[in-house]
């Protein structure tokens, strides 16, 4: 794993750089798009390269990792809603080639099922975005989730449903128990993860994730299993590394021909 400990521009160029290097390899590469704040710099990113021709995502494809159960078409917090406003409505990709899982299907087994063979019809994912919660969750994989997981139903921690609480008036009644989340096995076949992560808050699911043991109490631990991940976080989020100052020196030593 690569760990970059960086300031605001290394969490917005790091990722924008790895989807850049996948629409390089094909331009209809297939991103994997998280919701939440943390990829968001990385999205903005992208919209100045595209709006300065430095790039296309015309051909591009996008699959979320999650969305809320039962929240109703149109309602703003939905992930998929989420996602065209945060990424879609700022690049230049069709979004007709975005999907998500859908929350509102009769049959959510069947919805879930479907979902992965639309990932696998599109080839797999090239690139994952990720957050992680303060739990050390990946998507909406909290702990506890098999490490082998698909996407399926899951059932909300209250400390998730309170943390997206200021999403729904801080109201956290109003945030739905249920989701559907690409499993953890889902996420590990993609083939290049970019987990990005800021603020103290965050400092432990950090430490969990890249020091501690591969466990399914702390479901981003699983990346260890990965061969291709970049790790991007602010100081803040770092403060517990027993590492750090080794991930500091192999990025000072990164060698100019090897990208992300
Ligand atoms: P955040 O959420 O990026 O809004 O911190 C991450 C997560 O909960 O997965």
């Amino acid at each position: 794993m690569e760990v970059v400990i960086g300031d605001g521009s290394h969490l917005a160029t790091v990722g924008a750089d790895a989807v850049e290097q996948a629409l390089a390899a094909r331009p209809d590469a297939v991103i994997g798009l998280a919701t939440g704040g943390s990829p968001v710099p990385v999205y903005d990113e992208l919209d100045r390269r595209v709006r300065t021709g430095r790039l296309s995502l015309r051909e591009a494809r996008g699959f979320c990792l999650d969305e809320y159960v039962g929240l109703p078409a149109g309602h703003p917090q939905r992930y998929r809603a989420v996602v065209e406003r945060d990424f879609v409505a700022k690049v230049d990709i069709d979004p007709g080639n975005v999907h998500a899982p859908d929350g509102l299907a009769d049959d959510l087994p069947a919805a879930c099922a479907a979902y992965e063979q639309q990932i696998r019809d599109a080839g797999g994912v090239d690139v994952q975005i990720l957050g992680i919660g303060a739990d050390g969750h990946i998507g909406f994989n909290e702990p506890g989730s098999s490490l082998g997981s698909r996407t399926r139903i899951k059932t909300l921690t209250r400390r998730t449903r309170e943390d997206n609480a200021r999403f729904f008036d801080g109201d956290v009644d109003q945030v739905p128990v249920h989701c559907l989340t690409q499993g953890i096995g889902t996420i590990l076949d993609a083939r290049h993860l970019v987990l990005l992560a800021t603020g103290a808050e965050k400092a432990q699911a950090v430490q969990w994730m890249l020091e501690g043991p591969v466990t399914a109490m702390c479901p981003a631990s699983a990346l260890q299993l990965h061969p291709h991940v970049t790790v991007v976080i602010d100081e803040a989020a770092a403060a517990g590394l027993r590492l750090a100052g080794y991930y500091r020196d192999t990025l000072a030593h990164k060698p100019e021909w090897q990208g992300w």
